[in-house]
């Protein structure tokens, strides 16, 4: 695991974006893995920047995200389908059909999660993955539970990110309880991971993923397995840590 510790949440979206632009450079076909949330909005602000003002080309690039709510449609505001489109996706020469969010909408849920996972497998599987961290050390919506879920999902999301989450809605009620989550299987199999965290709030998921033991009950432990991982963070996210310790105490 490689972490990068930078000043605050403008430079950890200048950083993954670095990286994440790096790779549709090298691979202009490449298939991202993408998050959602606050934490992403200066990596994908930084993404359009470089579109526009450096060319960066998404027009062979394919996404997949993470996650999306049950019961809402792509174009209701609080849908992960409208933040993309509002964030990255409509700003940039990417095509639509390329682009793909779990569908809250329907039907037959167990069908639409073994499509997702058929869908991102028969495209080779994705080139990067950038994941946020919920302050419960969820990733995705894998929420800490008894065993790692390896396939795409529909999950209870817990009280912890209804209560984070509710700060986009109205009220907390109107946060839906359900949503649709990739499962530990595509993100682990994703050739490379960019992790981002900002903020005091994820100080503890953070130490407890980058310290502690491998366990269900932190879903972002299992990350210390993968070989290609950096870790994007600011100050305030590493506060507390051993590796803060060492880091500022030269200061
Ligand atoms: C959303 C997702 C979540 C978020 C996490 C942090 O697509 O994957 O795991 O990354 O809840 O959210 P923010 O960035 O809003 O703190």
């Amino acid at each position: 695991m490689k972490v990068i510790c930078v000043e605050n949440e403008a430079a950890v979206g200048k950083e993954a974006a670095r990286l994440i632009s790096a790779m549709i450079r090298l691979k202009p076909d490449c298939n991202l893995g993408l998050a959602t949330g606050t934490t992403p909005m200066t990596t994908y602000n930084e993404l359009v920047r470089m579109y526009k003002e450096e060319g960066l080309d998404f027009s062979k690039v394919s996404t997949f995200n993470l996650d999306e709510y049950i019961g809402l449609d792509a174009d209701h505001p609080q849908s992960y389908a409208y933040f993309m489109d509002e964030h990255l996706l409509s700003k940039v020469n990417i095509k639509k059909e390329n682009t793909h969010i779990p569908n809250g909408k329907t039907l037959r849920v167990d069908r639409t999660c073994s499509a997702y996972d058929k869908k991102i497998e028969d495209r080779g599987g994705l080139d990067l993955q950038l994941l946020g961290i919920g302050r419960n050390g969820h990733i995705g919506f894998n929420e800490p539970g008894d065993k790692f879920v390896a396939e795409t999902h529909q999950i209870n999301l817990t009280d912890d990110t209804i209560e984070a989450n509710s700060r986009f809605f109205e009220c907390e009620e109107d946060v839906p309880r359900t949503a649709i989550t990739t499962g530990m299987r595509s993100i682990m199999h994703a050739g490379r991971i960019v992790l981002i965290a900002t903020g005091e709030s994820k100080a503890d998921a953070v130490h407890a993923m980058l310290y502690g033991e491998i366990i269900p009950q932190v879903p972002a432990s299992l990350l210390q397995l993968h070989p290609e991982i950096t870790v994007i963070v600011d100050r305030a996210a590493l506060a507390g840590s051993s590796l803060a310790d060492s880091l500022f105490s030269a200061e």
